[in-house]
């Protein structure tokens, strides 16, 4: 038995912004954005902020779910692009949602933070502490994007999703085929500095990334993470319905699915329309496929992620 997700939401901000704008930014062109990365457009906040979008995504899961925000035992909130270090961005969803009998904190481990999320979550639940958690992933990742930089702005774009995470057993029969890794020796890949600090660190105040690094990471990395997941499960890959990965490049997930022998079908994207949203890709992809009736009961998943840090993991989940 496993830690079930029983309502999702999402967010996006309503201003479009195209490939053929961002070219009129910088040295590229809509075919280079689209044949290296697979994206067309991205959603890019104006007013909206990270907890503002994080708060709209979970009052549609919670509605999705049918469940009142007093019911919520605890909000996770995963995020790398917050306006703000206090407080802490769970804290102002449960204030804007009226839980008030949650526990909040927010989670770092970038584009793997709603697999870190859930973790956190589930583990809570099998030890009988909480009953009822809310992970949302939101991210205004234009709020550190160098616009004139055409290696970085190309790719990423803002939005929210929030899962409402229940178990339907007692919590000694709770299994969590969960696992997270990182690797520190890797993090200058991809790096932000706040700004702020009497010990600067080396980074600049945007997000900087060797690209090619990153995707031979994450070819090599994210088959590997999701053969543990299938060997914690005990499923085969041909088993799976679907693989929900974080949607950094097109490309990327191709290569995951040639290395796994697996039909491109059963790799759902939201890229072409997103581009990456980092800890809230995967949320939000889940609830595309969730409010297009595509999860039925006891669909097969397999949700992976990898990102900054360099970190990466998965889980199993039964629809
Ligand atoms: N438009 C046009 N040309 C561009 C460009 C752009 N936006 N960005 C880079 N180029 C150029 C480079 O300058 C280079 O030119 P050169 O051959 O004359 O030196 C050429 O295109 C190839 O660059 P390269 O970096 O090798 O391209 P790539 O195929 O690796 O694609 C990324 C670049 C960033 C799209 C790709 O590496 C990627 O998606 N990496 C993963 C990033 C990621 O996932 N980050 C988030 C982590 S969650």
């Amino acid at each position: 038995m496993f830690v079930k997700i029983a309502g999702t939401g999402s967010f996006l901000p309503e201003r479009v912004v195209d490939n053929f704008e961002i070219a009129r930014k910088v040295d590229t062109s809509d075919e280079w954005i689209q044949t290296r990365t697979g994206i067309r457009t991205r959603h890019i906040a104006t007013d909206e902020t990270v907890a503002g979008m994080a708060a709209k995504a979970a009052e549609r899961a919670l509605e999705n779910a049918g469940i009142s925000p007093e019911e919520i035992d605890l909000i996770i909130v995963s995020t790398v692009s917050a306006e703000q270090s206090l407080p802490c961005i769970a804290c102002d969803v449960q204030k804007a949602l009226g839980a008030k009998r949650a526990a909040a904190f927010d989670v770092n481990s970038a584009c793997s933070g709603f697999i870190t999320g859930y973790q956190a979550a589930a583990a809570q639940i099998k030890a009988g502490l909480v009953k009822t958690a809310l992970v949302i992933g939101s991210e205004c990742l234009s709020n550190y994007v160098d616009w004139t930089d055409r290696g970085t702005c190309i790719l990423f774009g803002d939005g929210a999703g929030a899962a409402i995470l229940k178990a339907d057993c007692a919590p000694e029969d709770i299994q969590i085929p969960c696992v997270l890794h990182a690797d520190g020796s890797l993090g200058e890949a991809l790096t932000c500095s706040l700004g702020h600090g009497k010990h600067k660190v080396p980074f600049d105040e945007y997000y900087r990334m060797d690209g090619k690094a990153i995707f031979k990471f994450a070819v090599r990395k994210v088959p590997e993470v999701i053969r543990e997941v299938l060997k914690m499960s005990g499923h085969t890959a041909d088993e799976i319905d679907f693989f929900v990965l974080h949607q950094a490049n097109k490309r990327i997930i191709d290569a995951i699915a040639k290395r796994l022998r697996q039909d491109e079908s059963k790799f759902p994207m939201n890229i072409m329309d997103n581009g990456n949203i980092s800890s809230a890709c995967i949320p939000m992809l889940l609830d595309d496929m969730n409010r297009k009736g595509i999860l039925k009961p006891g669909t097969k998943l397999v949700l992976a992620g990898f990102g900054a840090g360099l970190t990466w993991g998965g889980f199993y989940l039964e629809w």
